[in-house]
C-alpha cells in the first residue's frame, strides 16, 4: 500500500494547512469544500503561509509556486476516486463526518485510506460507518499545520496494520513526527489541552482576571508559547466546544463540562480568529 495521491476534504483552518504540507512535500493534492468561496479563501491563506516560508528560507519561491500548482480544487467529492489517501477535515460533528464517509465508500477504491483529522470523535465509531472499516484511521494534525511537528495517529479498533503503516510512512514523508495513540475521546493531546482552555474560560467567566492577564500568566508562569485564550481563538471556539462536548458525553464525567461562557461565545458567533472576534479582536 503506497500513498502517492492525496485528497483533502474541507478547506477551513486545518484543511488548507494539510493540503499545503502534502503539496510542499511533492504530493499531488485535490482539495474539496462545499463552495468555491471557501476554496478561494483557502488558496489565499496557503499563498500567505507559503510566502512566510519563503521569507524564512524554508522553501524557495519556485518550490512554493510548484507546491501551490500541485493543489487542484473541487466542490464535489468525485475526484477522490483517484486518491490513495483522503484526509477529512470538516466540521467536528459525528453525523456530518459519517455522512461523508458513506459518500466516500461509494466513490473511492476499496483500498483508499480514509483518514479523519477529528479532534476528539471516536475513530471506532467513524470506522463503523464505512463499508471497509479497516481502512479508517485518525490522522490528527495541529494548528498551524505548516509549523507544528506532531501528527497523532489514532487506530480505530478496526484499523488494519497495513493502513497504520501506510499513514505512518506518509507522515514521515511530509516531514512530520508520528505518534500513535489508541482510540479514546480526545486521544492524548486534546484530552489534556481542551480542559486547560475550558478552565481558562471559566476563570474569565468567574471574573478572576482579564483574558490578557490570564494569557500572560500562562506565558510567563508556565512558559506556554501562547496563552490558553489566544490558543482557543486560534483553534476556533466552536471547535473547542465540540471537543468539550465529546469529552463530556463520551466519558460521562462532569470534569469535562463545557464552560457556560464558551457556549455563549459560540452562540454569539465570537469564534476567534476565523470570525474576527473571540477573546481578542482580529483585523
Ligand atoms: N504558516 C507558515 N508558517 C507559520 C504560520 C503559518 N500559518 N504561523 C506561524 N508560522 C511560523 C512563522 O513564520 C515563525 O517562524 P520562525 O520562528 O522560523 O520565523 C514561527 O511560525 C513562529 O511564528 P510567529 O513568530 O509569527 O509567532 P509566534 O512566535 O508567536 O508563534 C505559534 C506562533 C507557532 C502559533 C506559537 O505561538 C505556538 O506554537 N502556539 C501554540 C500552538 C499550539 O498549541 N497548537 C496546537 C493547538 S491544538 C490543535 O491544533 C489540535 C486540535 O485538535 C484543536
Ligand atoms: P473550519 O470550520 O475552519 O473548516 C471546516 C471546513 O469544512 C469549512 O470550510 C466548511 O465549509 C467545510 N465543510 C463542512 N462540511 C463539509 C462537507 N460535508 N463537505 C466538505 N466540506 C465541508 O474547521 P477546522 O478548524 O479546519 O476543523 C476541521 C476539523 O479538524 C474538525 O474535525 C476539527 O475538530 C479538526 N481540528 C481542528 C483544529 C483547529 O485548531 N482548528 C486542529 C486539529 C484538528
Amino acid at each position: 500500500m503506497k500513498i502517492e495521491t492525496v485528497g483533502v476534504i474541507g478547506a477551513g483552518t486545518m484543511g488548507n494547512g494539510i493540503a499545503q504540507v502534502f503539496a510542499a512535500a511533492g504530493f499531488p493534492v485535490v482539495m474539496q469544500d462545499l463552495s468555491q468561496e471557501a476554496l478561494d479563501r483557502a488558496r489565499a491563506t496557503m499563498q500567505g503561509s507559503l510566502a512566510r516560508q519563503v521569507k524564512k528560507g524554508v522553501l524557495t519561491e519556485a518550490e512554493a509556486d510548484s507546491a501551490l500548482a500541485r493543489i487542484t480544487q473541487a466542490t464535489t467529492l468525485d475526484p477522490m476516486a483517484d486518491c490513495d489517501l483522503v484526509v477529512e477535515a470538516i466540521v467536528e460533528r459525528l453525523e456530518v463526518k459519517t455522512g461523508v464517509i458513506g459518500q466516500l465508500d461509494a466513490i473511492c477504491r476499496k483500498d483508499t485510506v480514509l483518514a479523519s483529522n477529528t479532534s476528539s470523535i471516536s475513530l471506532t465509531q467513524l470506522a463503523a460507518a464505512s463499508t471497509h472499516p479497516g481502512r479508517v484511521i485518525g490522522m490528527h494534525f495541529f494548528n498551524p499545520v505548516p509549523v507544528m511537528q506532531l501528527v497523532e495517529i489514532i487506530r480505530a479498533l478496526q484499523t488494519t496494520d497495513e493502513v497504520a503503516a501506510a499513514v505512518t510512512e506518509a507522515t514521515l514523508a511530509i516531514g512530520k513526527t508520528p505518534r500513535v495513540s489508541k482510540d479514546s475521546y480526545g486521544f492524548i493531546v486534546n484530552r489534556l489541552l481542551a480542559p486547560l482552555i475550558n478552565e481558562a474560560i471559566n476563570c474569565v467567566y468567574e471574573g478572576l482576571a482579564t483574558p490578557e492577564d490570564i494569557d500572560s500568566m500562562m506565558k510567563l508562569g508556565a512558559n506556554h508559547p501562547m496563552g490558553p485564550l489566544a490558543l482557543g481563538d486560534l483553534i476556533g471556539l466552536d471547535v473547542v466546544l465540540n471537543i468539550m462536548e465529546t469529552l463530556y458525553s463520551g466519558f460521562d464525567d462532569p470534569k469535562y463540562r463545557p464552560s457556560p461562557l464558551l457556549k455563549q461565545m459560540v452562540h454569539a458567533g465570537y469564534l476567534g480568529r476565523k470570525s474576527g472576534r473571540g477573546f481578542a479582536h482580529y483585523a
